[in-house]
């Protein structure tokens, strides 16, 4: 069987398969090491990190859905000195880029998270902005205040760093193809599509909703078409870098999404349901380009036919 070259470049970047891990959804350093030989993927993603720790929301937190599950995490993490003291040093001894996804509350917070990151360039290859949980709110922040925040944080970031900056987008700000425009004009030099749906799930017998927040965002498969949509209709539009993520839980979706025209694909629900699910869809694009006579992924890559 002839070789794949599965290698994806992203502005001086280079990855050496597309697949990679959705923030949040493959613990904060080695807990999947037991199932991923992480040198095998060709990016990490971290869980978001804040400047100081976050106890996140009260339990329950998660809950199954039809088609997807819903969570309202609410960006738990140990804070910004954690991460340098402890998870640089793990993911150092890592050769697979890492990008670094971080949120803040203000503008201020954005810039310094990534100052500091900065400092670590040797290991942080890239930046991805939280800007779009929809588990945290900011003092009950309008929709155009939120809007005026994002382009603020994305300018913010940008003065502070060289790395590849990724603006990580949700539906829930209003529409991605304008929000995506006004991200790239601040600065962002990729853009991740897409963050969780807001939903609910309510407990029939005790009539109270299934999480504790009531809210949370929801994933996998049930998002997955919206997702495709976005990543194709931003690829046409504005033809930036794009990481996908929305259901992508099987090399079938992958694929679709490559087709689409995504540069990166982050898989996320998909790892608490198999833990190797990135490994499986390696090998499965692997598979189907050898099947298809497709020597290079970047063949398949944005191919979808109109007609
Ligand atoms: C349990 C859980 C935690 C998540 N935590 C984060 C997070 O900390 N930061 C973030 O940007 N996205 C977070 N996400 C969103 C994912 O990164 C991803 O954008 C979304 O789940 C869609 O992909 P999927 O359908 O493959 O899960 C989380 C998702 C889940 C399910």
């Amino acid at each position: 069987m002839k070789t794949v070259d599965l290698t994806t470049r992203i502005k001086g970047l280079v990855f050496k398969n597309p697949v990679t891990v959705a923030s949040g959804t493959f613990g904060t350093t080695g807990e999947y090491a037991g199932y991923v030989d992480y040198r095998k993927l060709g990016a990490i993603i971290t869980k978001t990190i804040t400047i100081k720790p976050r106890e996140g929301n009260p339990m329950p937190r998660i809950c199954e859905t039809a088609g997807g599950m819903l969570n309202a995490i609410g960006l738990q993490n140990k804070g910004l000195d954690d991460f340098i003291a402890n998870k640089i040093p793990y993911y150092a001894k890592i050769a697979t880029p890492l990008i670094v996804n971080i949120a803040g509350e203000s503008e201020g917070d954005f810039a310094k998270l990534a100052r500091a990151l900065q400092k670590h360039s040797r290991v942080v290859k890239a930046i991805e902005l939280n800007l779009s949980c929809p588990n945290v709110e900011k003092g009950g922040a309008g929709f155009m205040k939120k809007r005026r925040l994002m382009k603020a944080a994305v300018k913010a970031a940008r003065a502070e760093t060289d790395r590849l900056l990724i603006a990580k987008l949700s539906p829930e700000l209003g529409d991605v193809l304008e929000i995506a425009g006004e991200v790239l004009d601040a600065g962002a030099d990729a853009l991740g599509l897409i963050n969780t749906l807001k939903g609910m799930a309510i407990n029939i017998e005790t009539r109270r909703s299934r999480i504790a927040n009531i809210t949370g965002g929801l994933s996998g498969p049930a998002i997955k078409p919206v997702a495709l949509r976005y990543v194709y209709e931003v690829k046409k539009k504005y033809a930036v870098p794009v990481i996908a993520a929305g259901g992508i839980m099987t090399v079938r979706d992958a694929l679709e999404f490559i087709i689409a025209g995504a540069d990166l694909l982050a898989v996320g629900t998909a790892n608490f349901v198999n833990p190797r699910a990135t490994l499986d869809i390696l090998e499965g694009m692997t598979e189907y380009c050898q099947r298809h006579g497709i020597r290079r992924i970047e063949e398949l890559r944005g191919s979808f036919r109109h007609v």
